[in-house]
């Protein structure tokens, strides 16, 4: 296998973790659509960037009768609040598997064990590409948890921002009500169940067609194929975009090298240290073997 080489970020002011896990209390959990959102009370953690992630493990029932889930399971933040006593942390869960079933089903008043924040966070515009002055988020299915945070971050910065959301269908959509109730959110939905039928990629595609089109950056976060089209419509049209990946993560913190991820130039980065959010002009495709969610044996 040719040498891991991690890509070269236009911006990397990450929030570093500190080291060791910490024990969260769960603070709420509550349905959103067919996802949850879970909340839990970070003490002693630093406020993270959009696009960072965390390891979780609830501190009961973790790989106990059947052994799975056993290792943590990554997870984008998709807000960090101020609370009384620390920061609350709040993920959007779509259950397709063990450990995303066992988060899931969390309560008010439970242990989680939390590591983060970790990787590199999305680019502010300007650090990616001169002349910049706007930004497009574009979020599919479990993947827009990123982009509320990142939302409010930029806007915080006074960056005009236009957010585009896609769904499957109505069983897996949920989130939009809960965390870009600030906003106005354009959607699409496969079923025809909300806003224009058929993909989120459709509604970008119109939009890149706009005069203003290269003033703007894409930020993306959603399944490999939605992000692979996003990859390609920015390509042909000369615009940048960061886009969140996923890739099945073990350790994600740099020690166990599954998350690779080949690079455009040769090579390949460790998604978990060098990405989750990767310049798509580093890479060939966003069709990387094992990534995207599937609900599977449990
Ligand atoms: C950086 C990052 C951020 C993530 N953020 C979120 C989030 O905000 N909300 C959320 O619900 N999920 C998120 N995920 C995905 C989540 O970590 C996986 O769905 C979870 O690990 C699956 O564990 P499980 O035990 O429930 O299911 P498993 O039985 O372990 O897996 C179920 C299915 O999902 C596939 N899978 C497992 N892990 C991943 C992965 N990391 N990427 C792609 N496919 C995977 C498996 O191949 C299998 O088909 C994120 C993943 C990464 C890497
Ligand atoms: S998840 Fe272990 S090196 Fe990336």
């Amino acid at each position: 296998m040719p040498p891991l080489t991690g890509s070269k970020p236009a911006s990397d002011a990450r929030t570093l973790v500190p080291p060791g896990r910490r024990l969260c209390e769960v603070t709420e959990n509550r349905a959103a659509g067919g996802y949850r959102i879970f909340s839990a009370l970070d003490e002693s953690g630093p406020e993270p960037r959009a696009g960072q992630f965390y390891m979780l493990a609830a501190a009961d029932g973790w790989g106990q009768r059947t052994g799975r889930p056993y290792l943590p399971r990554a997870f984008s933040v998709a807000e960090a609040t101020p609370a009384d006593g620390g920061l609350r942390l709040h993920f959007l869960v779509e259950a397709v598997g063990p450990g995303t079933e066992r988060l899931a089903g969390l309560r008010a008043g439970e242990g989680l064990w939390v590591t983060g924040p970790l990787g590199r966070p999305f680019s502010v515009p300007g650090d990616l590409a001169s002349g910049v002055t706007g930004a497009i988020l574009v979020g599919g299915g479990i993947g827009l948890a990123p982009l509320a945070i990142l939302r409010r971050q930029l806007g915080e910065r006074g960056v005009p921002l236009r957010t585009l959301v896609g769904f499957r269908d109505r069983e897996h959509s949920g989130g939009v009500d809960e965390l870009f109730s600030c906003c106005e959110v354009r959607l699409a939905s496969e079923d025809g169940h909300a806003g224009h039928r058929g993909y989120v990629t459709d509604l970008l595609a119109v939009l890149l067609e706009g005069d203003d089109a290269p003033t703007a950056v894409v930020y993306a976060c959603g399944p490999p194929a939605m992000l692979e089209v996003v990859r390609a419509l920015c390509s042909e049209r000369g615009v940048t975009a960061e886009l969140a990946m996923e890739t099945p993560m073990a350790c994600g913190f740099g020690a166990c090298f599954g998350c690779a991820v080949p690079l455009a130039a040769g090579g390949y980065m460790r998604l978990c240290s060098d990405g989750p959010v990767v310049n798509a002009a580093d890479i060939e495709t966003a069709l990387v073997a094992g990534s995207g969610h599937r609900a599977c044996g449990r």
